[in-house]
């Protein structure tokens, strides 16, 4: 069964963004298995200081801390969740020896002159660069970082796969991954068939939490599945990005002068949203009231249960999906379902 609409699909083979320009690129699994590659070579190179920002994704850390006891020193962020460039560089000019510096552009957003500039300077200072391009994939690349990392699950239509690029990919291509259980095609295939009135949404729920908690376990790199390399061959990229935009002009366009709700990542910030995070009300209760409403949206992402922030951790946000499965109609529907939970 297919998985995402044919005309996402091109009829001939073309490289991904992030293979374009002779990119040396690897494979893995999960995003946390190919940052737990990298942490493990970075380990065995002597680095032992991880600088990373404040807000993130459990998932960034976990695969460092899961081997060894990584220094993990927080790095602000501003209030669009960007690090704060300044904070980073003033960290890095005071670590002792060599560093690793995890870096991120979060919901789209691109590296611009001010990023490459720190990028440039974390690595004078002694550091290496790691940049999480999970939501950039559809430009990534451009920062001058050592290495690059992304998910593929979050933003595309695959089942699992993620990709190293920079330092390590070449070693990690080399390496014989072991072949993983790839669980989680199956699980998109049962909902696909929920869609079409064939299956329940209870298999689907626990299709999904078995294939899961498989995926995301740590400890060892798997193979990406046969099936994503195929998928990732093909995808039209082109088309997906620009629905990603529309979507959120649309969606952007009908939450404009929602009383009390603020858009981090307004489209004119980024050229290629993740999503569109939506911030004014206490999360949990507002997803609670989407759900119910038929608007699905996460919490990007729970309070880290691994980094003692050095700040409250911001609860009010919610990230609302603006992919290539949705048009015009659904996003003006969504925005209107929004603008109901939050005048309630
Ligand atoms: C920014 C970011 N990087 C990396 C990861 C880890 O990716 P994966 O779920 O494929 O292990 C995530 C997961 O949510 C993420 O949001």
């Amino acid at each position: 069964m297919e998985i995402v609409d044919e005309k996402f699909v091109r009829s001939n083979a073309i490289p991904a963004p992030w293979e374009r320009d002779n990119r040396d690129v690897a494979y893995a699994e999960t995003g946390r298995q190919a940052l737990g590659f990298v942490a493990e070579q970075l380990w065995n190179d002597g680095y032992r200081t991880l600088l990373v920002p404040e807000f993130l994704c459990d998932s960034m850390l976990a695969p460092f801390l899961a081997l060894h006891p990584w220094i993990v020193v927080p790095v602000a962020v501003d209030i669009h969740f960007a690090m704060d460039l300044g904070d980073l560089e003033f960290i890095a000019s005071q670590v002792d020896g060599p560093f690793v510096a995890l870096m991120a552009l979060y919901f789209g957003r691109l590296p611009d002159d001010h990023y490459r500039a720190a990028v440039h300077s974390v690595q004078c200072s002694g550091g290496v660069v790691i940049d999480d391009e999970t939501h950039r994939l559809f430009a990534p690349g451009d920062a001058g970082a050592d290495i690059s990392i992304a998910s593929l699950r979050k933003l595309l239509p695959v089942a699992d796969g993620a990709y190293i690029g920079g330092r390590f990919a070449r070693m990690a291509a080399e390496s014989q991954f072991e072949e993983g259980p790839h669980g989680r095609w199956a699980a998109m295939e049962l909902k696909s068939r929920y869609f079409a009135g064939h299956a329940s949404a209870r298999s689907v729920r626990e299709a999904f939490s078995i294939a899961n908690k498989s995926l995301e376990q740590i400890g060892m790199t798997f193979r990406v599945s046969a099936r994503t390399v195929a998928t990732v061959g093909r995808l039209n990229y082109t088309d997906l990005a620009a629905a990603r935009s529309e979507n959120s002009r649309v969606l952007q366009r009908g939450l404009t002068g929602a009383p009390g709700l603020r858009i981090i990542n307004p489209i004119e910030s980024v050229s290629i949203p993740s999503h569109i995070v939506i911030d004014g009300v206490d999360a949990q209760v507002a997803q609670q009231a989407l759900s119910v409403r038929g608007v699905y949206c996460s919490i990007h992402w729970p309070p880290s249960e691994l980094l003692a922030a050095k700040r409250p951790w911001p609860r009010s946000c919610l990230s609302v999906p603006i992919d290539h499965r949705y048009n015009n109609d659904d996003m003006t529907r969504v925005a209107q379902v929004i603008r109901e939970v939050w005048s309630s």
